[in-house]
């Protein structure tokens, strides 16, 4: 078990290059075992939640080899459908995987899906969606019985764009008979990135980044060699760093329409913010004002995963702000550390109500989930004195080398074994 040590009150001066996207190197993984022809995913972030995507293809008989940052799959002698529970558990990106296998072999068994603590997460929009391309679905004992004879195209409508079951219903009609007609899909970037590379295989999809994807099956998908879009989460968690802080920073891979929320609410803050192309600098006194209301949305929204960092960053900024998560049942479960920390924050429901105090202090917190985890570090990076972050396996599975490029910026943050 590692932690980070972390002496606040540093300002943050640099550049820094956004890793590809988590959020779509997990689906093209899942989408690789569509063809027996090689696969090549460029420069895939060194995170735990694409190991854990890698060993789930692994078991399925996949050959999975890196060559230096890149992936390269072989999925030629794959031949099981079934999941364990262990790696379901460990991971929610597995229930895409669902729509992969049955294209691939008619047949999928899969647990019920982990991931973070944040929220209930079931899957009956996925299931639902399957069920109209005519798989037949058993759920037993904790396990999700998949079974068809042939997949075919279907008008579906989505009761929430979920971006789950948007990718799900990509892959699970890719190669379907007939054309699918997709209604309420999720917009997100990391969904245009799945369609582009699904494409880039021979697959005919129109209409991604919209709420009306229509897919027409095709006979066959074969290889693809393929750049993924760069992370707007991480991209958006360093400029959130860079606020608090204060200083000046550039990320660098991420164009500003992809967060484009959260860009207006650090202008709202009082920092300086400069687009150009994918890069995105930000220039912060380090003293904010509070942002009077975030309320999270699916895309084009503000981000769910951004949420805790920007409730980290008014933690520390003049005024007050209510912070609405739309998204996620139980998405506030960082705040008790924030509080240790100083923040004064009431939590009710879905909404959290921030005072800002002047300076947050040092204290010793434990991160509960990827992006909460990243909200401590950032209310860490401004606070008074020395604070100790645990548990950072959560936050292994979406940053790479977080401790490497906060350095760089000028932050004193050393990771040490416990
Ligand atoms: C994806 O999760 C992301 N994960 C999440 O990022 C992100 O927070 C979320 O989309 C929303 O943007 C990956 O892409 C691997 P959803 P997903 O289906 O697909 C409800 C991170 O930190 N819902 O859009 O699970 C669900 O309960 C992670 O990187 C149903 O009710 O999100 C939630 O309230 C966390 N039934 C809402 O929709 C369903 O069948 C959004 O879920 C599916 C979802």
């Amino acid at each position: 078990m590692d932690k980070f040590i972390i002496d606040g009150g540093r300002r943050l001066y640099g550049t820094i290059r956004a890793e590809s996207a988590k959020n779509s190197v997990l689906p093209l993984l899942a989408a690789s075992v569509l063809t027996e022809e090689q696969v090549t995913i460029r420069e895939v972030p060194a995170i735990t939640d694409v190991l854990c995507m890698v060993q789930i293809l692994r078991e399925l008989g996949a050959k999975v080899t890196f060559r230096g940052e890149d992936v390269i799959i072989d999925s030629a002698d794959a031949c099981c459908h079934e999941i364990s529970s262990a790696l379901t558990k460990e991971l929610r990106s597995s229930v895409f995987m669902l729509g992969s296998l049955l294209t691939r072999f008619r047949r999928a068994v899969i647990a019920y899906p982990g991931g973070c603590d944040i929220g209930l997460r079931p899957i009956d929009l996925h299931l639902s969606a399957l069920k109209r391309l005519g798989v037949k679905i058993e759920e037993r004992d904790g396990f999700i019985y998949c079974k068809c004879d042939v997949l075919r195209g279907a008008e579906i409508a989505l009761d929430f764009p979920s971006v789950g079951a948007t990718e799900n219903i990509l892959l699970a009609a890719v190669k379907a008979e007939g054309r699918t007609v997709l209604h309420g899909a999720a917009k997100e970037p990391e969904i245009v990135d799945l369609q582009n590379f699904l494409n880039g295989m021979g697959a005919n999809i129109r209409g991604a980044g919209t709420d009306v994807i229509v897919i027409e099956g095709v006979k066959r998908l074969g290889g693809v060699t393929f750049l993924p879009i760069k992370d707007r989460i991480e991209a958006g968690s360093y400029l959130i760093a860079c606020a608090v802080c204060g200083g000046e920073t550039e990320v660098e891979g991420v164009c500003g329409e992809n967060i484009r929320l959260l860009l207006h609410k650090l202008r709202e803050n009082g920092c300086k913010i400069h687009t150009k192309n994918d890069k995105i600098r930000i220039e912060s006194s380090g003293r904010l004002k509070s942002n009077r209301r975030i309320e999270t949305m699916p895309f084009p929204g503000f981000p769910t995963d951004l949420q805790a960092q920007a409730t980290a960053l008014n933690s520390g900024a003049e005024g007050g702000a209510l912070i609405i998560e739309n998204l996620f049942e139980t998405r506030y479960k960082y705040v008790p550390e924030l509080r240790k920390m100083g923040a004064d924050i009431e939590v009710n429901g879905r909404n959290a109500f921030v005072r800002g105090v002047s300076r947050l202090h040092g204290a010793t917190v434990a991160a509960g989930d990827l992006r909460g985890g990243a909200a401590l570090v950032i209310a860490a990076l401004g606070a008074e004195g020395t604070s100790e972050v645990l548990d950072l396996s959560h936050i292994d599975r979406g940053y790479a080398d977080l401790q490497g490029k906060l350095t760089s910026l000028g932050a004193k943050i050393k990771r040490v074994r416990i």
